[in-house]
């Protein structure tokens, strides 16, 4: 017992020797290594520590200490810029961070005596190399556009301090990895586009929790089944085309209130299209193509008044079009080539000799009608007893023997449209303090159509 009592207070005074003895061992030189290592780690993905110190040189003046903290985001941002082929950041130089290239400054909205960076706009800047914890150090950003350049890596965890933050594009870059959840807790976002990058896995479903008005999210790698709970989102515009989803598309899609755009098309989609589409009222434009969507077009679709733009392209769709389909009223472009219709309303044979209005029923089962599917391919499917929605279930196809059409080639890149329209940089006006400003309504990108290589 004393024994054991003794060598525990040896080992107690071990401890304290050899703590007391690190701690006089720990020289200037090593805390100076240890806090850069610190740095150096900051650089990668930490969040900004509360205590995070800037460096900045003391002979330099600054309006305020907002704008020493954005110098101090630039500086380090540009650090780690590997190439810079427009000389875009070339004059990131000096404490007038106003008058950087690509940078824009607004008074404050919490307080209008204080400049600070309202807005980030390096657009087609072509620019290489990655996004910096630092950049969380700008608190008064509402606009950050990094469209059409070279960033790579992930988000920095310290975005969640853009408490202002409503426009963010970052589209058109080299980021990965899994969806940037960092956004999610961004709390005035409402644009969100992330299209063009190489995000992969699920879109998390508390993206549609947010009171986001746009998400734009094509062109990635998102593979996975859609959230049951899209028709939360308050979005008029949701584009997720050219990924990999799969399953059905949720009921819940049909309750977004209002969505304007809807674009899924060059997925792996399956099941039925269901009923619930036809409750969004607001929509103008709706684009399913190049999915593996079965059965009967659901009744509701005529209830689609808004739609102009209706594709239905490219699944394995079957049945009747009916003319309570083509006459909605503000339809003016149908595509519902490339399925397996066997029948179409008289009206839709009306419009079809309308000038105004386009419709494509080319690759169909559909009799007298020119550039139909060959018989051999037609009768194998038009035998089959009708696809019963509420059995068909999820998968990917509906039968093992089906004939899946070609799909279209994708174009791995294509050019884009123009990025959205900036909103006015309020340089000298202070924007509104409430609400939050909405993004602008922009054009929606274009879903890649390419015909079939012949
Ligand atoms: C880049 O821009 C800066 C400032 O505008 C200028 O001083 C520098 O010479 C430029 N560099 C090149 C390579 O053009
Ligand atoms: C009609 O829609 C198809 C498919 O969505 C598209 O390729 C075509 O460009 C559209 N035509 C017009 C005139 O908008």
């Amino acid at each position: 017992m004393q024994k054991a009592l003794g060598f525990l207070l040896f080992i107690h005074l071990l401890f304290i020797f050899s703590f007391s003895s690190l701690s006089i061992a720990l020289t200037k030189v090593q805390v100076d290594t240890v806090s850069r290592r610190r740095r150096l780690t900051l650089r990668q993905t930490d969040p900004l520590p509360d205590d995070f110190k800037l460096e900045v040189d003391p002979n330099l003046i600054f309006p305020n200490p907002r704008l020493k903290k954005a110098y101090c985001a630039f500086q380090e941002w540009k650090k780690v810029i590997y190439s810079d082929p427009q000389n875009v950041t070339g004059d990131w130089v000096g404490p007038d961070v106003c008058s950087y290239t690509g940078v824009f400054c607004s008074s404050a909205l919490d307080d209008p005596q204080t400049e600070t960076v309202y807005s980030i706009d390096l657009n087609f800047g072509d620019i290489a190399g990655h996004l910096v914890p630092h950049l969380g150090l700008l608190t008064d950003l509402g606009i950050l556009h990094i469209h059409s350049n070279r960033f790579y890596g992930i988000f920095p965890k310290s975005f969640s301090n853009l408490m202002l933050l409503f426009e963010l594009d970052a589209s058109d870059n080299r980021f990965v990895g899994p969806f940037p959840s960092v956004v999610l807790g961004i709390p005035s976002l409402k644009f969100l586009d992330i299209r063009y990058n190489e995000f992969e896995g699920a879109l998390p479903p508390e993206l549609f929790d947010k009171e986001l008005d746009a998400i734009v999210v094509n062109n990635n790698r998102f593979h996975s089944r859609l959230p049951q709970n899209m028709g939360n989102s308050p979005a008029s515009m949701l584009v997720l085309s050219n990924n990999k989803f799969s399953g059905c598309i949720p009921k819940s899609f049909g309750h977004m209130p209002y969505l304007e755009q809807g674009l899924l098309s060059n997925n792996l989609l399956a099941g039925c299209l269901p009923e619930e589409v036809g409750m969004l009222q607001t929509m103008t434009l709706f684009d399913v193509s190049n999915n593996n969507i079965v059965g009967p077009l659901p009744k509701s679709l005529e209830m689609l008044k808004m739609v102009k733009r209706l594709d239905i392209s490219f699944n394995l769709l079957t049945g009747k079009v009916r003319d309570s389909v083509c006459s909605l009223p503000a339809l003016s472009n149908f595509t519902i080539s490339n399925n397996f219709f066997n029948e179409i309303g008289a009206e839709c044979e009306k419009i079809s000799e309308e000038e105004n209005i386009i419709l494509d029923v080319k690759d169909n089962c559909l009799p007298l009608k020119p550039d139909q599917k060959p018989d051999n391919i037609c009768l194998p499917m038009l035998s089959r007893p009708m696809v019963n929605c509420k059995t068909v279930g999820c998968g990917p196809r509906y039968s093992p023997n089906i004939v899946v059409p070609r799909h279209r080639k994708i174009p791995r890149r294509k050019p884009k449209p123009p990025p959205p329209v900036l909103p006015p940089m309020h340089k000298k006006t202070p924007p509104k303090p409430t609400p939050v400003p909405q993004p602008p309504k922009i054009t929606p990108p274009p879903t890649p159509k390419v015909s079939p290589a012949a």
